[in-house]
């Protein structure tokens, strides 16, 4: 039986992964890119340009995008539209919930099915073991498709609703931005005592690498958190608070940026302000659900 052919729409690094991976397992590939130059090295390797999106939409049930943001999308498809029904699209661009599930009604309203994800690691290991994705969308029609996405990466679908993978891919991202923007602040701090960034960088490293292990050295934190139980026998939202308070001191005295430390500041004194000073650190966790203030969009 001959392998599935997959329209994908969107060459950036990440498409072009795709494209490359899906080349290798055997599939036909059919791409467009706004830029249509950027589609060379994939065509030289057996891809088939298409003409305009609509020739893209025709050449396979299953379509999928990778561009900036779900707007892309819109200003791809909406042209092309009356092509989508009968369509499989699969965004994996990156977008916030609400974009996605707009965007699973306006398919459905054009007769096409939709299921939204996110690929959870950069381009250069799209396609390897360490690779993997999550989906949300209906069950039956990411089922269809499961065998074709597991070229990608290991699939993970997550629920029905659409803005559930990209819940879940931002969940990450804030992870990873927020560590990252820490280790820069924390280069640029040791930076204003001369420090160099490539010993800043080269001496942070195991703090960088090894919460893991120290959060696993310490309780399972995520049960005793849906339990409400913040026993603060290690690090307690006093002990931690002070230090936060030092670094906010201390990025002042330095003369940098004071916008993270003092936003990790804030959830320590929210706590203690809440009385829950002789709890563990992740009492914060409460404050962060509720904030006092309305949030900023
Ligand atoms: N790169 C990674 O390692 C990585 C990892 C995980 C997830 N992702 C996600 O994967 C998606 C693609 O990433 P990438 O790195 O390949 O991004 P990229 O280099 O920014 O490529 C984005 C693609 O979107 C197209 N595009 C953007 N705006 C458009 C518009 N208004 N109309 C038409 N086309 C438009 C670009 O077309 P042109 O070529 O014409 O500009 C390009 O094909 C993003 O959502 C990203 O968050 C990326």
């Amino acid at each position: 039986m001959s392998a599935t052919p997959v329209t994908l729409i969107g060459l950036g690094p990440m498409g072009q992964a795709m494209v490359r991976t899906l080349l290798a397992a055997g599939h036909p590939v059919t791409v467009w890119n706004r830029t249509a130059h950027r589609a060379d090295d994939v065509v030289a390797e057996g891809a088939t340009l298409a003409a305009s999106p609509a020739d893209a939409l025709a050449a396979s049930e299953l379509v999928i995008l990778s561009l900036t943001d779900y707007q892309a999308m819109y200003d791809i498809l909406g042209p092309a539209a009356t092509a989508l029904a009968g369509r499989t699209v699969v965004n994996l661009s990156s977008d916030t919930p609400d974009r996605a599930r707009e965007a699973a009604a306006w398919a459905a309203g054009h007769g096409a099915h939709f299921v939204t994800g996110g690929v959870m690691v950069p381009a250069p290991m799209v396609g390897t073991g360490a690779a993997y994705a999550y989906y949300s969308g209906p069950r039956g029609v990411f089922e269809a498709h499961r065998p074709v996405l597991a070229r990608l990466g290991a699939p993970r679908h997550l629920g029905e609703d659409a803005g559930l993978a990209q819940l879940m891919y931002l969940a990450h991202l804030d992870v990873f931005l927020t560590s990252l923007s820490a280790l820069m602040h924390a280069t640029a701090l040791l930076g204003s005592a001369g420090i160099t960034a490539a010993e800043a960088v080269s001496e942070l490293m195991p703090t960088f690498t090894g919460i893991p292990a120290m959060l696993q050295a310490g309780e399972d934190i995520g049960p005793q958190i849906d339990a409400g139980e913040h026993p603060g026998h290690l690090s307690t939202v006093t002990m931690m608070g002070a230090t936060a308070d030092h670094i906010v001191a201390a990025s002042g005295g330095a003369g940098v940026d004071l916008a993270l430390p003092r936003a990790v500041q804030a959830h320590y004194r929210r706590a203690i302000a809440d009385g829950r000073g002789k709890d563990n650190w992740t009492r914060i966790v409460d404050g962060i659900r509720t904030p006092r203030t309305a949030p900023a969009g």
